[in-house]
């Protein structure tokens, strides 16, 4: 990785600045007791809790309040929990008419970073410094988040969106806002499972410009509504999405091999690849390749999968000497396009699980807020004489 120092013309007793790192690649941003990734060993945690055992034993909005709180909560903390998002699920009449004003054929993550950014209008009151507004804002975005992501889906195909239903559990309440059909106990447990596996995953991105918004001590909606739009770009959780595309590109298995040699040698990114932190096959991916094999068993396969695996297998030859192994993103699409989602809520989905971690984030940065202010080496000139604007 290409590095630049500052220390030539330093002044003499001035510290060195450290070396520039594109990226930040390996640049310690902040302090977090949240989220533990070992990239060689290929082993995620959330506060101290292997993400395998979340996924197969927790529940979302049980981890969230573990992500959030810190520890697992009580029997009684998470029925307060849980029936306080459910409480908020809805969201005001004049948000959803603010939706449907949107273009139909705008990207779902559009749609959620402005209505995510709108609450900010109608919660506008901010004391950081008061635990019960802490409270407030994570049941509400966590509750809200996923009604609006459900809602634009309905707008945008000339429908009127469907409220949330009490009876029913987050994510199979999201799955019905979404498809208007109670969705069968495994797809909303696996679906319920994806949620966990995306929810945290340390300073990635998004949480980066969750924190840095954080820092200046704004709203949490601002917060939350800056961190969905980082998370919307191909290289972040956009990456979800263009895996699926790329295996319809491919089309057959006995394409692959041609396919990704051609890819490698026009030096493209090969979708649902490759990780800053894991130099082995991403944990979450291989949780999410046994959802979707358990979702192919009880509801048929897909002949997707097997393309998938073969450019695994594929990939690990050309790809894995250099540490590139699928990540999150290259087996959720498979698992979500099982459940019936289209293509472009990938990324929503995400978002709707993500919250989590920036809400984490958002509260752990207040407790030992610093704004961010990072410096710059400037290379642009300097020095220039002023021209006139006749004689340029
Ligand atoms: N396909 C082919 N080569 C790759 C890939 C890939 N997916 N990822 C990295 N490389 C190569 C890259 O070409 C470079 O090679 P060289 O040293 O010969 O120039 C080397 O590996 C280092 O790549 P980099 O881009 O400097 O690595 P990074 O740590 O900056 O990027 C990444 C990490 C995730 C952005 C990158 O692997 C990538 O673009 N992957 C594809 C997009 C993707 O799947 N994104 C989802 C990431 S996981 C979920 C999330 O964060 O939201």
């Amino acid at each position: 990785m290409a590095e630049a120092s500052l220390d030539a013309g330093t002044p003499a007793g001035t510290p060195a600045a450290p070396p520039f790192r594109p990226g930040l690649e390996g640049v310690p941003a902040t302090q977090s007791a949240i989220c533990d990734i070992d990239g060689r060993k290929g082993i995620l945690s959330y506060r101290g809790y292997a993400v395998d055992d979340l996924a197969s034993q927790s529940s979302f909005l049980e981890t969230a309040y573990l992500l959030v709180w810190g520890t697992l909560p009580t029997a009684s903390q998470l029925e307060e929990f849980q029936q306080e998002v459910q409480m908020h699920r809805r969201v005001s009449f004049r948000i959803r008419d603010m939706m449907k004003s949107f273009p139909s054929a705008g990207h779902p993550m559009d749609a959620l970073q402005s209505s995510a950014a709108s609450l900010g209008l109608f919660y506008s009151r901010r004391a950081l410094d008061n635990p019960e507004y802490i409270y407030g804002a994570v049941v509400r975005l966590i509750a809200k988040i996923p009604t609006m992501v459900a809602a634009f889906q309905l707008i945008r195909k000339g429908q009127d969106p469907i409220q949330p239903r009490d009876d029913l559990p987050y994510a199979a309440n999201f799955l019905y806002m979404l498809t208007e059909r109670e969705p069968d106990p495994l797809a909303a447990r696996i679906f319920d499972a994806c949620l966990i596996l995306h929810a945290e995953h340390s300073l990635n991105a998004s949480t980066f410009s969750a924190r840095v918004t954080a820092s200046t001590l704004t709203d949490p909606y601002a917060v939350v509504a800056s961190a969905v739009g980082t998370l919307a770009g191909p290289l972040h959780g956009g990456a979800n999405e263009d895996v699926l595309e790329m295996l319809e590109l491919i089309g057959t298995e006995d394409r692959v091999e041609a396919w990704l040699d051609q890819a490698i040698a026009e030096k493209q990114k090969i979708m649902g690849f490759g990780h800053r932190e894991y130099k082995v096959k991403d944990p979450r991916a291989v949780i999410l390749q046994q959802l979707a094999e358990q979702l192919f068993d009880q509801f048929g396969h897909d002949p997707m999968y097997d393309l998938a695996r073969k450019l695994e297998a594929v990939a690990a030859d050309r790809l894995g000497p250099k540490g590139i192994y699928p990540n999150v993103d290259f087996y959720s699409g498979l698992v979500y396009r099982k459940l019936g989602i289209p293509e472009d809520l990938f990324t929503p989905i995400f978002a709707i699980a993500r919250v989590a971690g920036w809400l984490a984030h958002w509260k752990e940065q207040l407790g030992a807020n610093r704004i961010y202010r990072p410096s710059q080496i400037y290379t642009g000139p300097s020095g220039l004489t002023w021209q006139p604007l006749s004689e340029r």
